[in-house]
């Protein structure tokens, strides 16, 4: 099987345009979509990611080999799995209770744990969730770099791990694996590497010390 490499983000507000710049300057074809019409960020994405095709979500998803929910949760649930189905689909969401109400499936749950079951006919990694926007396209740096910085990557298919942790490197950061999408609630809010840019001995430092990775 080919190596996958066309992406489809969902999700054009904060961080949706950093992972589609990333992607696109690591050599990605990027379709990018929100809910609505593609004609209404044609402008802006032609201004602020140059290269990214603005495209309705389902013809995105339709063509993408990876797909990426940049969309708060709360809207996550208004979409249907039956969309996702067959892909490899990055989950970049957090739940923020603040912003998305209460959303009792996530309540003291792994948020990427519920999405995978949401999405069953996908092969679902956690990723790109763990740093803010801003950070995540100003510390990313080539392989080698001496102030690289790592990202996490969890998930129960090893195949996608390995596609995503590809994509990481790729993109700017050493990948640090988890074995697991449980083992990947290091990485949600709350956990040891949220909102801190580390490398990655510390990276990996945190999560070991962290009992939730023992769990
Ligand atoms: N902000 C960060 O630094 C950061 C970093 C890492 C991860 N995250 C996580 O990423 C998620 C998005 O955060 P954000 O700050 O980028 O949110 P945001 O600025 O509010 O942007 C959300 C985007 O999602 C689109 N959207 C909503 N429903 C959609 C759907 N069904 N299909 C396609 N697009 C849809 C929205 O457009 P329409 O409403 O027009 O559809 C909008 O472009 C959150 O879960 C957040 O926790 C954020």
């Amino acid at each position: 099987m080919r190596e996958p490499s066309r992406l489809a983000v969902l999700g054009a507000g904060h961080v949706g345009p950093v992972i589609a710049r990333l992607a696109i300057k690591a050599g990605y074809p990027v379709a990018i979509a929100t809910s609505g019409d593609p004609e209404d960020i044609a402008l802006i994405t032609e201004l602020v990611i140059p290269g990214a095709q603005p495209r309705w979500a389902r013809d995105a998803v339709a063509d993408a080999d990876i797909v990426v929910l940049a969309i708060p949760l709360h809207r996550f649930l208004g979409i249907d799995p039956a969309l996702l189905d067959g892909k490899l689909v990055v989950d970049a969401m957090n739940y923020w209770p603040a912003s998305d109400g209460v959303l009792e499936p996530f309540e003291g749950r792994g948020s990427s744990e519920v999405v995978a079951r949401r999405l069953a006919g996908s092969a679902v990694v956690k990723a790109l969730n763990h740093i803010g926007y801003h950070e995540l396209e100003d510390r990313a740096r080539p392989a080698g770099a001496p102030d690289r910085k790592a990202a996490g990557v969890a998930g129960d298919d090893p195949a996608a791990v390995a596609t995503i942790a590809g994509l990481l490197d790729r993109i700017g950061y050493d990948p640090v694996r988890l074995e697991s999408l449980r083992a990947g609630r290091v990485l949600q809010p709350g956990g040891p590497v949220f909102g801190v840019v580390l490398t990655l001995p510390e990276f990996e430092r945190a999560v070991r010390q962290d009992a939730r990775s023992l769990a």
